[in-house]
This record gives structure tokens, sequence and C-alpha cells, in this order.
């Protein structure tokens, strides 16, 4: 899977540390905010937050449990054929195993229409295949920015398997960023400047906290969508 390892994911150094040490320190946060439902997002200013709300959304139990055992049953056969990859350090990506998928059964392909249909513009045109990703417990995601030659203003994914917690963080100024939490079966959306301006990532176990609280993290599955760029 060199293709979507080298295609899809520009690697971004943290430009400094300065604001991740703000965030861990008591200070800096704005307390949750709810944006909508139940999965709130919080982040280094309420401002921020309300600026970028709405190309941030986390929609929580977008799935059912049948549905997450529908797309583990179509998923798992092909994925537990891979190894996991720990070894490319240069990869945006640590511990991890993925594919991507054309074509699915009726059930599956009911709740892809449901995620396009919540994402993206009627019409716009999308990235062919759905995108899989399998992060070992171990594994986690760092900094990266989508590249924006294969992939256009909106991302969105599903979690399966476990909650886990994913942070923005402004490309030029470190100190602006936002933590998502990402419950087992939501959906998150990314838009826009959140997607072009911010970098994402899928924070490690040992790091895993939410506004103070411990998100622990198991395996984990996302089921991506994108579109091209315009
Ligand atoms: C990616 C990515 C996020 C996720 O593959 O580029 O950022 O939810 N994935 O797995
Ligand atoms: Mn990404």
């Amino acid at each position: 899977m060199k293709l979507l390892r080298t295609l899809l994911r520009q690697v971004h150094k943290p430009a400094a540390s300065a604001g991740h040490r703000r965030r861990l320190s008591s200070g800096g946060g704005c307390g949750p905010l709810p944006l909508r439902g139940e999965a709130p997002v919080v982040g280094s200013s309420r401002e921020l937050v309300r600026r970028l709300g709405s190309q941030v959304e986390v929609r929580a139990g977008f799935i059912t449990e049948d549905e997450e055992a529908a797309l583990l049953g179509e998923l798992e056969p092909g994925l537990k054929k891979k190894r996991y990859e720990f070894d490319h350090w240069d990869d945006a990506i640590h511990g991890y195993r993925e594919t991507e998928r054309a074509s699915w059964g009726a059930a599956c392909e009911e709740i892809l229409s449901r995620v396009r249909s919540a994402a993206f513009p009627e019409g716009s045109p999308l990235l062919g295949p759905v995108h899989i990703l399998d992060l070992d417990k171990t594994g986690y995601i760092k900094p990266h920015i989508d590249s924006v030659k294969f992939c256009g203003s909106t991302i969105a994914g599903l979690s399966l398997l476990s909650d886990s917690v994913m942070r923005l963080v402004k490309e030029d100024a470190a100190s602006e960023w936002l933590d998502l939490l990402l419950p087992r079966r939501s959906l998150y959306i990314l838009r826009d400047r959140a997607r072009y301006n911010f970098t994402h990532e899928i924070l490690k176990d040992e790091g895993s906290v939410f506004n103070g609280q411990r998100v622990p993290r198991q395996r984990r599955i996302s089921v991506i969508c994108r579109n091209i760029p315009g």
C-alpha cells in the first residue's frame, strides 16, 4: 500500500511545541464547548472553536453496533492478510495496515451513502475507492495534511472499534489547536480551513487525553471518504 502512504499525506513536523505545552498545563483550554450532538470539541480559545466550528463536525453514534459489525465483517478478512507496518519512521502513520475498497455489500453501501450525503455536497465528485486504515493499539497518526493534489476540500471518517482523540493544529501557529473526541461509531468531517490550514493527527494511547480525561485507545479502524480537488 505504498501508493496510499505516499500519495495521500504530507507529514508536517510540529512547528513548535509551545501550543502543546500550554495545553498540557491547565490554563490553555477553553473547556468543553459542545458543537453538534454529544461529542464535544475543545480548543486553544473559544474564538477558534467558534470560528472553525462549521468546518469540523463530529456526529456521535452515526452508525449502530450492527452496522459496525457489518463493516468489520467485510473488512476483517482482507485486513487480516496484511501485516501492521511499524518501520517507516518517515511516514505519517505508525503501526498500521491499510487498504481501499470500491465495492461493498448492500448493508455497507447504505452506510456509505449516508456518510456521503452527510459530508459532501450533492454531485461532488469523490475519490473512487473508500480508504480503510487499521491502527494497531500502539499505532498512531502523526500531524499531517492530506495531499492537496489528490484530495479535495472534505474528509469524512467513521471510527470503528475504539474511541480516539483527533488533534488539529494550525500549520503556521502551533498555539492554535482543537481536540476532537471521536467516539467509537462516530463520523467526523473536516472541511475547508480545518482540512487545509490545520494538521490532523490521532493521538497514541499514552497521550490519548481529551479535555483532561484519559481516552484509552484500542485497535481502531477508520473508513475514510474524500472528494477530489475541484
Ligand atoms: C489519513 C488520516 C484519519 C483517521 O489516513 O490521512 O488522517 O481517522 N486518517 O484514520
Ligand atoms: Mn489525513
